[in-house]
């Protein structure tokens, strides 16, 4: 199913499980950077946080792939100590990362720990010269936020990075991609899984301006989406 935003589209997938989704996710990252790589020398991803795609990382770790041409960045990152288990970076090299080959020097934490205004302002001068992705990944949270870009706060088109001060979602403080850098990838996938996220859905096909509706890459969205979260 096929829903128009503006000019650029999102398509829905959907899944019987998480499991599914899990696969299918990493599935189409192992896809995608055979296709960059073959094309440009070197595959730029873009890692959503929570815990939705941990699935998917994990399944990464069993990959083969040309993990030296692999670059990775973080959607948004929350301002926590590098090293806390609460970390979007941690979560991601507990999985995955810290049991491939992709050089340390390739992937780019969020230096949060240094706090959102300094963090997002250092961040600045890494995701510039990335852009554009080629693939991004992002979640979906039940209010419909996505990285760290929540309902009822500014949403700039334009920001590459923000500081998020007061974030719903513990803890408060956070650094986040922003729309400018989120609608610079070739492709996009949004992770969605579980019942809670169902009303979320729901207001998204439903058209309203959630802030991850406001995300439809440069090619458009894709939402790899289960049965337990689709309400269509
Ligand atoms: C974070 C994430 C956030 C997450 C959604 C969904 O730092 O919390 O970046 O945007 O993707 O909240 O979280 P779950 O996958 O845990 O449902």
């Amino acid at each position: 199913m096929t829903q128009a935003t503006g000019q650029m589209e999102v398509r829905w997938r959907r899944f019987p499980d998480a499991a599914a989704v899990a696969e299918a996710v990493a599935e189409r990252i192992l896809s995608t950077a055979h296709q960059a790589i073959s094309a440009r020398g070197k595959f730029t991803l873009v890692l959503a946080g929570g815990t939705t795609p941990k699935a998917a990382y994990s399944l990464l770790r069993q990959a083969t792939a040309e993990w030296g041409r692999w670059f990775i960045y973080f959607g948004d990152e929350r301002c926590l100590p590098a090293d806390h288990p609460e970390r979007n970076s941690r979560m991601a090299a507990d999985c995955w990362l810290d049991h491939v080959a992709i050089p340390v020097a390739n992937i780019f934490p969020i230096a949060a720990e240094r706090g959102s205004q300094a963090a997002a302002e250092a961040y600045l001068s890494q995701v510039e010269p990335a852009l554009p992705f080629d693939l991004l990944l992002l979640g979906m949270g039940e209010d419909g936020h996505t990285a760290s870009l929540f309902p009822g706060h500014p949403l700039d088109i334009n920001a590459l990075v923000v500081p998020v001060q007061d974030a719903p979602k513990p803890p408060p403080e956070r650094v986040s991609l922003g729309l400018g850098a989120l609608n610079q990838s070739r492709e996009t996938l949004i992770l969605v899984t579980g019942a809670g996220k169902r009303e979320a859905v729901s207001q998204w096909r439903s058209g309203e301006a959630l802030p991850v509706a406001q995300v439809h890459g440069l090619n458009g969205a894709e939402v790899f989406i289960d049965s337990a979260a689709d309400s269509a």
